[in-house]
């Protein structure tokens, strides 16, 4: 058992919750007005955070003695981690763990979005199969090409699920990557110019931000899919629902969004569009294994002073 203190903030998964408690004193932070005076009891004696929800870097300076922010998820984009890397702070995060379930769900959007599974289940449950007739023909997967925009641990998960539908998969990334043959194009525009079938699987943050635009839409052309597991805010998503709305796209597969919860209502009302709910890595089993790697970073942290799986802009101390 350790003595350090933990902060868990956000709504965390349980199991992760209950890691925690197993291993060291485990505080959770309360949402509403006693907010303050808990900050102000007990912020002096926080060495690490737990992370289920964004926060900024006045947040993270409330606590004078943080040592580690463990964040329950890949991608980072949620905190201040240059502010953390410059105070000397390790972040963590839970790659790896996620990537097969998530890159399946790209596979699952690509597909129903191609092949209007949605819509056709819809049609049935309302009774039109028995009163209208068969479901319209569909898109297909034949003769169609993949791009991969962002080919990292999910990105190429993607690619290789890809390449065993038979279809041909280019990408782009911030350079080619020199163990895949896959071909390579220089800007997300270039990509989607070559491919039927976009897939954007890129972190958020300013890097990326709107990368995603209006002209790539274009590119990408009246026959194409738009399938996003990455970011929303990579996406300029206005220009995302006026390529819908005005055909310059033929269909897109969303399980993220710009500003989530809020899924606009212009998405909703489209039948082309397949709509989740950041649910990609929503399994028992993925969970439970982020969960762990959350509970081990903090431990391995506490107890040999290096983390599992630190970001890399806050490696480990030397
Ligand atoms: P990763 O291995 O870091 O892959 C991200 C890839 O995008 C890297 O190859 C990276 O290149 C590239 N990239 C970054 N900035 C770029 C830019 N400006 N232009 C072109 N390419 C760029 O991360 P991952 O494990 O595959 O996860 C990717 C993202 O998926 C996460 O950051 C997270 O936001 C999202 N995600 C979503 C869900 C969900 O539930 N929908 C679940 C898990 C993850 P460099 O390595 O050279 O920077
Ligand atoms: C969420 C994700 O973290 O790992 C990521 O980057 O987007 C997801 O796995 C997960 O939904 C927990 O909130």
């Amino acid at each position: 058992m350790l003595t350090n203190t933990v902060l868990v903030v956000g709504p965390l998964n349980p199991l992760a919750a209950a890691g925690l408690s197993a291993v060291a004193r485990t505080l959770h932070l309360p949402e509403g007005p006693e907010q303050a005076a808990f900050l102000d009891r007990y912020a002096g004696e926080i060495e690490a955070l737990v992370l289920a929800r964004a926060v900024d870097a006045p947040f993270v300076d409330r606590f004078p003695h943080l040592r580690i922010i463990a964040n329950f998820g890949v991608g980072y984009d949620n905190l201040p981690t240059l502010h953390c890397a410059g105070r000397g702070i390790v972040v963590t995060h839970t790659p790896h763990v996620l990537t097969d379930d998530v890159a399946d769900t790209a596979i699952a959007l690509m597909l129903m979005a191609v092949r209007r599974f949605g819509a056709a289940e819809r049609y049935l449950r309302a009774g039109r199969w028995a009163t209208e007739g068969m479901f319209p023909l569909t898109g297909s997967l034949k003769g169609r090409s993949v791009g991969v925009l962002g080919l990292g641990r999910i990105g190429r998960a993607v690619a290789r699920r890809a390449e065993a539908f038979g279809v041909p998969v280019a990408y782009h990334d911030v350079a080619p990557v020199a163990e895949f043959g896959y071909a390579y194009h220089p800007t997300a525009r270039a990509l989607a110019e070559a491919v039927d079938i976009l897939i954007a699987v890129l972190p958020g943050g300013p890097a990326t931000l709107r990368m995603v635009d209006a002209g790539v839409f274009e590119a990408l052309g009246p026959d194409g899919i738009f399938v996003n597991v990455g970011r929303g805010t990579a996406v300029d998503q206005p220009a995302l629902i006026a390529a819908l709305q005005s055909g310059t796209i033929a269909g897109a597969g969303l399980d993220v969004y710009e500003s989530e919860p809020g899924v606009p209502q212009a998405l909703l009302d489209m039948d082309h569009v397949v709509l989740l709910p950041h649910v990609a890595s929503g399994s028992h089993a993925t969970r439970e294994a982020m969960s762990r790697l959350v509970v081990d970073n903090i431990t391995s942290f506490f107890t040999t002073g290096k983390a599992l799986t630190p970001v890399p802009e806050t490696p480990n101390p030397a």
